[in-house]
């Protein structure tokens, strides 16, 4: 793993969702690994940490998540905009080397299956919470988080640190037609 890879508390992992980026989503099972983008991701709560996202049914990802209870939630960054477009825009389904051809390298934290996206700026591991009604109804996925780390050149000490991170490390905040913002300016409440 990077050395700027590190491990963040779960009591803090929370943090990482809590500016609303479009994050990327991967799972594997049974030797087929997949990731899309995904804006529909929420967190949920603190202790043990959970979040939502939702996965279309049409998703090659979503079958993935299912049949193996697991998957990643990661925040990718303005160097990624191109291969979260791409992994958001192309499934599976019909184009089975999709991960190289969107520039897709993957990595493992230790004692974890789930596959990581490289370069991201955080990760969060979660394990299934099986709701049914949810995800047939909703397509509404829920996980609890197990495992979560976040690269230190742009969350330190359990706070995003944007604005001495540099462009490439902006997160992605999807509209739409393949418009995004990039996070701005901190804005901090005086008391
Ligand atoms: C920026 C962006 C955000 C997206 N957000 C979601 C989302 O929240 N939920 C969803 O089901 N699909 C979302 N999509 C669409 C999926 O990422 C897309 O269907 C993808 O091709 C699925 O890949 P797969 O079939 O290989 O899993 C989004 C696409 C883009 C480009």
């Amino acid at each position: 793993m990077d050395l700027h890879v590190l491990p963040v508390e779960l009591e803090k992992a929370y943090r990482l969702l809590n500016h609303g980026p479009t994050v990327l989503v991967s799972a594997t099972h049974g030797g087929v690994t997949d990731v899309m983008a995904a804006a529909w991701s929420c967190a949920l709560d603190f202790m043990p940490p959970k979040i939502t996202v939702v996965l279309d049914k049409s998703t090659s990802t979503r079958g993935l998540v299912e049949q193996s209870g697991y998957f990643a939630i990661q925040v990718p960054n303005m160097a990624q905009i191109d291969l979260t477009y791409a992994v958001g825009s192309m499934s599976l389904a019909d184009t089975p080397d999709k991960l190289a051809k969107c520039g897709v390298e993957l990595f493992h934290a230790e004692g974890h299956e789930t596959p990581l996206v490289v370069g991201c700026s955080g990760w969060l591991i979660c394990k299934l919470v099986p709701e049914p009604h949810n995800q047939q109804t909703y397509d509404l996925f829920i996980g609890e988080v197990v495992a979560a780390y976040a690269d230190t050149h742009v969350f330190r000490n359990g706070h995003w640190e944007f604005e001495s991170a540099g462009p490439d490390w902006r997160s992605l905040h999807y509209i739409a037609g393949g418009t995004f913002y990039a996070i701005g300016e901190r804005a901090v409440v005086k008391t």
